[in-house]
């Protein structure tokens, strides 16, 4: 039985014809299977490998390579704190730390205690116009400041809940406007014009 499941297996599989040179797909499938799993086992590279048709080899060097891949459990939401020249120049470094704060971790890699958080300093992540950056949940954050650091998590910790559904049209009494048919303006037809 295949460690990923089969619909991400078929996204692997459909990422070379996205690229001019078949390899290059060996980054996002990876992300793929990070993103599914948390990280990368050997048994997941192997079916990345496998499912690109390239060599096992190869695929696990990309793994080691870049920092953003991860081989080992890490938090389920990760800071990549870019930390490089634009970024420090713009206070990456106290961002480093107040995310280390944040989340109770004194180093790079460490899953904070409710298994949430983990950070990462990165090189530059293409975004230096809007240093300082980090990478998290897929999405890039910019102009960071401690406070939407602070934000960023409090959101994380303590997600929005689903809006209550809206009761049946059955409901009689607690019928809503939207669910209410519009009513015909002083029972008269609209004429067409033209
Ligand atoms: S230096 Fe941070 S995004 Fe480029």
């Amino acid at each position: 039985m295949s460690t990923l499941p089969e619909h991400v297996l078929e996204e692997i599989r459909e990422l070379p014809a996205k690229y001019p040179q078949h390899r290059s797909a060996v980054m996002p499938a990876l992300d793929l299977a990070q993103e599914e799993l948390g990280y990368l086992t050997p048994e997941a590279m192997s079916e990345v490998a496998e499912a690109l048709k390239l060599d096992p080899g190869y695929v696990e060097g990309v793994a080691t390579f870049y920092t953003l891949f991860h081989l080992e459990p890490v938090g389920k939401h990760r800071f990549y704190v870019c930390t490089n020249l634009s970024c420090t120049l713009r206070g990456a470094n106290e961002i480093v730390q107040h995310v280390k704060g944040a989340i109770g971790v004194h180093e790079a890699g460490v899953v904070s205690k409710d298994g949430l958080f983990s950070y990462e300093e990165v090189e530059c992540l293409g975004a230096c116009e809007y240093a300082p950056v980090a990478r998290l949940d897929r999405r890039y954050e910019v102009d960071l400041t401690d406070q939407k650091v602070d934000a960023l998590i409090a959101e994380r910790r303590n997600p929005p809940q689903p809006p209550h559904p809206l009761p049946s049209p059955q409901a009689g009494r607690a019928n809503t406007p939207t669910s209410s048919p519009p009513k015909k303006r002083g029972g008269k037809r609209v004429k067409k014009s033209g």
